[in-house]
């Protein structure tokens, strides 16, 4: 609850229903920079043409005009209103030029043009562009542009933007400019420039139609040996794309550049995308198998926007998943294509139930199409992306292949060239197809993840089973009722005595709030198998017994299903230890040795199947969270497996020793298993346990293994933590990335003076607030580390609500993405949730909160 003396500002709610086509459209603009890192002089020209009633709004912050010119002649009949400048006109199309000044070097919020290790490089989605320049800052006005850039030479050598190079030269007195020029027509958060010192891994890419592209990765010189990886995903990716999608790049050069400051992973701007360099730099010494797959996948991602973002874009920010969802499906998918797809899923259902469903559970819940926002940065979220990415593999799930791909082709071929709306893509898919989605519009419609139940009987007389199916979607902020959904359930019976399937898999649109099946020629007890692949993004709960997950645990014919198998078994062992503050655990070890003991199973499978579910993924499964009570649970559990399995993990450990890095999948799944196992024989209490942990931080010939070795080190008692900290950060100190790493094992750490150690590298020489990637790196791993930031005193709360209030006055869009740990304080105890909202109350008495904090802040305690 808000306190009543305090009027806290409201920003004001931007709605769906508002959208209105804009009065006037900008065919064409012309932009001239004069770069400077203290004072950077933009020119712009914009010929406007009327397309309805009213003034020519040009969108700006902080900007102030320094001149303004309608066709070629000065004007001073203009208004500022809230930093935008309107301009009444006579006409139906005009030339309107301004000129500002903006100081790149002062920009700490990353947003419009800002300085990275002395470069100047911009990122305007979502609303960048008018801190740039003045212009109707809207996704629906598409534009063609020409930009100018002239700086100093020596400082500057490279000068990159949008499109296409036309010509460059020497001004004579120590600078020179460049000219590029974007024959395609897109919308303003898609406009980027660099300016830098920077060099390029080049390559070529012949597309299918003959087109041949020049391919370049710029980076400072230093770095330029760190860029193969990047460059091998792009290559990848272009020819995937053809491949699985039919799409061809449009341009003849296609240009990446990796900056240190950057507020999220990379940015598709047209032909010229920049990457947050976590996302392009790896080596084996510096680069864990982790940042590989993750760089592979950024870079994926940020190709594929050019036809699913680029060539096609949103009418407005409440279709961000239209880009995005469809983005982030078709990045999983090329994932998938690259190594084990089964894992690949298991991965990213993983991070949907760690990201996602507590997003959709808590007091941030929006749909993946939201109806309002107040600042549009705080809705790049795991739902818009993570879900919007399972909403349209539903839509694939349910049409089938063939018709998904006409689909995706009716789309891209009719909006081409436009700003579309999720209708659009959902309309391109039913006419495509013949398939009516109404009802399962209803996705993009509701918040909250739907929860299904689900019961088998079986009735051997007449071999016949019945499955009796229930849905519900929870209440969510503005949403109390809700209709059922469109699940897609794939569905299959297993035999308990022999194993053999007793179906074939089975796809089921569950449409109703409640549904039965009957299954014929059931010849012996079954058990259900439901949501395989994870076909719908739902809470299943099912009456099957231990027994029953066991076995699926070790006879599914379904990789996910299996997996799921041995996570449910887990997490009920561990609900109920919880409950009752003692645990059975002969069951899950049973179902572990058996998978360690499967050769036929991949490694980097088994690794995720033996894994526990986390703190946070068990606490969502309770009415209320207790932390303390958790942690003792699955410690338990975890030292029980380890003391039981000890000659397995040893054998595991031993038999996924590598004899030199090798990025492949099979030499990534020993790596991952043999992580795993270091972890199950420090949890076992063996005695040479931290000797096998530090025999491996020293003498292994990259990141994961050493990494690895340095997440078991500091849980540890011994002298070898302090002495493994002590080698890493000497090491790595000028390597931002590794040392990024270095922050983020200590503030994971489930030691008990994790809490004090992580005020204190608050202090360290090497912690700024102004770097996100080191911010996140110290602060957002310290809020997901459940034992220590929910530490009784609250102590862990005051500290993220002292780091986020700092940081709101630097760069509000990073503070405000970490503010959702504090948000979730209904779900805890009557006295941490206390001492979490008082903190919520203190961050929002601060005078001057930005409005990304202000919205988050005021959802959380409403
Ligand atoms: N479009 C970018 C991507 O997903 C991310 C942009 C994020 N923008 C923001 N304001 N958070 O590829
Ligand atoms: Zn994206």
């Amino acid at each position: 609850m808000v306190d009543a003396t305090r009027t806290p500002m409201t920003p004001p709610v931007i709605r769906r229903s508002d959208y209105r086509p804009p009065a006037w459209h900008v065919p064409e603009i012309a932009l001239d920079f004069d770069l400077d890192p203290q004072a950077t002089r933009v020119t712009a020209t914009l010929s406007v043409t009327r397309n309805g009633e009213g003034p020519l709004r040009l969108d700006g912050d902080g900007l102030t005009p320094r001149s303004v010119l309608v066709d070629g002649t000065p004007h001073n009949d203009w208004r500022l209103e809230d930093g935008a400048l309107v301009l009444d006109l006579p006409g139906d199309a005009h030339e309107i030029t301004t000129e500002v000044v903006i100081e790149p070097q002062a920009n700490t919020q990353l947003m419009g043009l800002y300085a990275s290790g002395g470069n100047l490089c911009t990122q305007c989605e979502a609303e960048g562009f008018r801190r740039i320049t003045f212009f109707p800052d809207r996704p629906d006005i598409l534009s063609r542009y020409r930009v100018r850039m002239v700086a100093d030479k020596a400082r500057f050598p490279v000068l990159l933007a949008n499109g296409d190079p036309v010509a460059s030269g020497d001004l004579g007195d120590g600078r020179h400019w460049a000219e590029w020029s974007d024959p395609f027509p897109k919308p303003c958060y898609l406009f980027a420039l660099v300016a830098g010192d920077l060099v390029a891994n080049r390559a070529q890419f012949v597309t299918a139609s003959g087109r041949e592209v020049q391919l370049g990765i710029w980076v400072r010189a230093p770095d330029l040996a760190k860029t193969d990886h990047a460059m091998r995903a792009l290559k990848t990716s272009m020819a995937w794309d053809e491949r699985v999608y039919g799409r061809e790049y449009d341009l003849d050069v296609f240009n990446i550049v990796a900056v240190d400051d950057f507020n999220f992973g990379a940015m598709e701007n047209k032909g010229l995308n920049i990457f947050n360099s976590r996302y392009i730099l790896a080596d084996p010494d510096t680069a864990t198998d982790y940042d590989y797959d993750g760089i592979a996948a950024v870079v994926a991602h940020e190709y594929f926007h050019n036809w699913s973002g680029n060539r096609v874009t949103c009418r407005d920010w409440f279709q961000l998943s239209l880009k995005e969802g469809f983005t982030v499906l078709r990045d999983q998918q090329f994932s998938g294509d690259q190594g084990s797809a089964a894992v690949k899923r298991i991965e990213d259902v993983r991070s949907l139930r760690a990201s996602q469903f507590p997003e959709d559970a808590g007091p941030l819940a929006h749909p993946i199409r939201p109806d309002a926002y107040q600042e549009i940065s705080n809705f790049y979220t795991a739902t818009i992306y993570n879900k919007g990415a399972e909403v349209v593999r539903m839509i694939a799930t349910i049409l089938g292949p063939t018709a998904f791909r006409a689909g995706t082709d009716l789309y891209f071929s009719r909006h081409d060239g436009t700003a579309a709306t999720c209708e659009d893509f959902v309309v391109a898919m039913e006419d495509a197809s013949g398939v009516d989605l109404s009802a399962f519009r209803r996705w993009y419609e509701q918040a909250g993840t739907p929860r299904v139940s689900a019961t088998l009987e079986h009735f051997p007389g007449g071999g016949r089973a019945t499955l009796s199916l229930r849905q519900a979607v929870p209440p969510t902020p503005g949403q109390q009722t809700k209709q059922p959904m469109v699940l897609p359930l794939k569905l299959r019976l297993f035999g308990a005595e022999t194993g053999r399937p007793l179906s074939d898999e089975r796809l089921f649109l569950f449409d109703q709030d409640a549904a039965t099946i009957t299954f014929e020629t059931v010849t012996e007890r079954p058990v259900l198998s439901i949501n395989r692949g994870f076909s719908a993004p739902v809470i299943v709960e099912t009456d099957r017994t231990s027994a029953d997950l066991a076995f699926l645990s070790a006879h599914d014919d379904d990789p996910f299903a299996r997996y799921e198998a041995m996570q449910q078994l887990m997490l009920d062992t561990l609900v109920a230890s919880v409950a009752s503050g003692h645990g059975d655990h002969a069951a899950v070890i049973d179902a572990i040795a058996n998978t360690l003991a499967d050769d036929r199973l991949d490694r980097a499978f088994v690794a995720e199947a033996v894994l526990l579910p986390s703190d946070s993924f068990i606490g969502d499964q309770m009415g209320v969270v207790d932390p303390d009570a958790i942690f003792a649970a699955r410690e338990a559990l975890r030292s029980d497996i380890g003391r039981a399995l000890l000659p397995e993990w040893r054998a595991a450990y031993a038999a996924t020793e590598a004899d030199a890095f090798e990025y492949t999948p099979d030499a990534k799944g020993k790596r991952r298993l043999r992580t795993v196992a270091l972890g199950y024989i420090a949890a076992s209490g063996a005695s040479d346990a931290d000797a096998i942990a530090f025999a491996q931080f020293e003498q292994a010939d990259n990141m994961t293994d050493r990494q690895g070795a340095l997440m078991t080190l500091v849980n540890s008692d011994s002298d070898d933590r302090i002495a493994a900290l002590d080698i890493f950060y000497n090491r790595y100190r000028d390597n931002p990335l590794v040392l990024d790493k270095w922050f983020t094992t200590q503030a994971l750490s489930t030691r008990a003076d994790t809490f004090e150690q992580v005020e204190e590298l608050a202090g360290h020489r090497d912690f700024t607030l102004t770097n996100p990637n080191r911010a996140r790196a110290l602060i957002g791993a310290f809020s997901m580390n459940q034992k220590a930031f929910h530490r009784a005193d609250g102590a862990g709360y005051r500290f993220l609500a002292d780091q986020l209030i700092a940081l709101d006055r630097i760069n509000p869009q990073t503070a405000a993405k970490m503010l959702p740990p504090l948000g979730r304080w209904r779900r805890f105890d009557r006295t941490r949730g206390e001492l979490m909202r008082a903190q919520l109350d203190r961050i929002l008495s601060v005078p001057g909160l930005s409005k990304d904090m202000l919205e988050q802040v005021g959802k959380s305690l409403s």
